[in-house]
Order: structure tokens, then sequence, then C-alpha cells
């Protein structure tokens, strides 16, 4: 029987990594066989990727960014999702396809149409089959970007955009949420780690029982 594959998403700061580690750390200790990967960066030639373009001071064209994110997933869908569905293992990854639609969507001077093409050819169409939104007011995730810098310096180009470029990111989110209510599950993660992180092992335990 084919793996499942399972995303999670969010906007920049919304504590998707954190309740992602909590989780693996529980399918872990109850034995649940489980491949956690993430994007940009779930494969060799992904982690040159993510550097090169999260790290870069130069100014980047919106078509490079999108091609860039594409170019990653493209090797991770062939390398590492794919054949661990195939052989039957659950795959969690920290940001898939609905990312582009919501980040590089947001970006003024590419079409959604061009977006989705891309989308299409990178993916070859290998959609979630259950994703996890963690949806967060913007100020909130900004505060707690704010707070993530000061305490370890994790920083990147993404980081410093604007509230309102998080806004329309976050809309994007919703809007798939409202079209595929049932793939895209809202969590609410203005909470505390621990309530939030209730819900996500409820959700993931009865989606991969
Ligand atoms: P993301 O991966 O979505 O960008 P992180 O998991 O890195 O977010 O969390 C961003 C920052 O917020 C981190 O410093 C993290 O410790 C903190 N954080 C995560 N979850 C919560 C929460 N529920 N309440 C308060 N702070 C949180
Ligand atoms: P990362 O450090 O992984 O962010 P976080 O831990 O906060 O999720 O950086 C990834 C950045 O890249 C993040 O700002 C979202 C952005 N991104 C896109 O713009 N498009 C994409 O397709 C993906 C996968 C990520």
């Amino acid at each position: 029987m084919k793996g499942k594959f399972i995303t999670f998403e969010g906007i920049d700061g919304s504590g998707k990594s954190t309740q992602l580690r909590a989780l693996e750390k529980t399918l872990r200790a109850r034995g649940t066989d489980v491949v956690i990967t993430r994007e940009p960066g779930g494969t060799a030639l992904g982690r040159h990727l993510r550097a090169a373009f999260l790290e870069t001071k130069e100014k980047v064209a919106p078509m490079a960014e999108l091609l860039s994110f594409a170019a990653d997933r493209a090797q991770h869908v062939e390398h590492l999702i794919k054949p661990s569905i195939a052989a039957g293992t659950t795959v969690i990854s920290d940001r898939y396809a609905d990312a582009t639609y919501a980040y590089q969507g947001a970006r003024n001077g590419i079409a959604r149409r061009q977006v989705n093409q891309v989308i299409r050819l990178a993916t070859g169409g290998l959609k979630p089959d259950l994703t996890l939104f963690f949806d967060i007011p913007v100020e909130e995730a900004i505060r707690r970007m704010a707070l993530r810098r000061r305490s370890h310096a994790k920083k990147n180009r993404m980081d410093e955009e604007t509230a309102e470029f998080y806004t329309r990111v976050r809309r994007s989110y919703l809007r798939i949420a409202r079209r595929e209510p049932k793939r895209f599950v809202v969590i609410d993660a203005h909470r505390s780690v621990g309530e939030i992180q209730a819900d996500v092992v409820k959700v993931i335990t009865k989606f991969i029982k």
C-alpha cells in the first residue's frame, strides 16, 4: 500500500516547524515509520539551492524565485517523496506546493496562471493527501519571528517581508482552505505549543491509522 503524503503550511513564524519536531518525536516513540522533510532543502541539491537562494544579497527576480523553488521541489518529488510513498512510508513535509501558490502568488509581476503552470511542472501533479495549515494573525507571526531572530539569529531574506505581504500570503492559504476543505485542515496556531500539539497528534493519528 502507498504511504500517505502530508504537508505542513503556514506563514513564517506560525510555529509549524516547532509542531513538526514535536510530532516527529511522538511518532518515533510509537515506532511509526515516517520520513520528515522540508522545502526548500529536502535533498542535497535542494540544500545548495536553499542556501544560494535564501542567503543571496542580490535582488532576486520574481521568475527566478519561482523557478528556484520549483527546481528544489522537482528534485524533492523525484528523489525523496515519490520513492518513499511508493515504498509505503508516510512522508511529512514542512512546506510544499501550496507555499509557492501562496508566496510567489503574492509577488507582484507573476501571473497566477504562470505560478500554477510551474507548480504542475515541478510536481508532475503530485498533491498532498492531507495538509495542516497553521493559521495565525500576521502581527503575532511577526512578533514570533522577531523573538526567534533574537534567540538564535535564524534569519533569511523572506523574514524581512512586510506585514502587507504576509497578509496576502495568509489570504491565499485561506483561499485554498475554502476550495479544498477536505485536504486542507486549518489549525488555530494562536495558542500554546501544547494545545496545538494535541490537535496535531489527533488529526495525524486519525489520518495515518
Ligand atoms: P515556522 O516554522 O512556522 O516559521 P517556528 O516553529 O520556527 O515557526 O516558530 C517561530 C518562533 O515562535 C520560534 O521562536 C518558536 O519557538 C516560537 N513558537 C512556536 N510555537 C509557538 C507558540 N505556540 N506560542 C508561542 N511561540 C511559539
Ligand atoms: P525557512 O527558513 O524554511 O522558513 P520557515 O522555517 O519560517 O518556514 O524559509 C523558507 C522561506 O521560503 C519561507 O519564507 C517561505 C519561502 N517559500 C516560498 O516563498 N515559496 C515556496 O515554494 C517555499 C517552499 C518556501
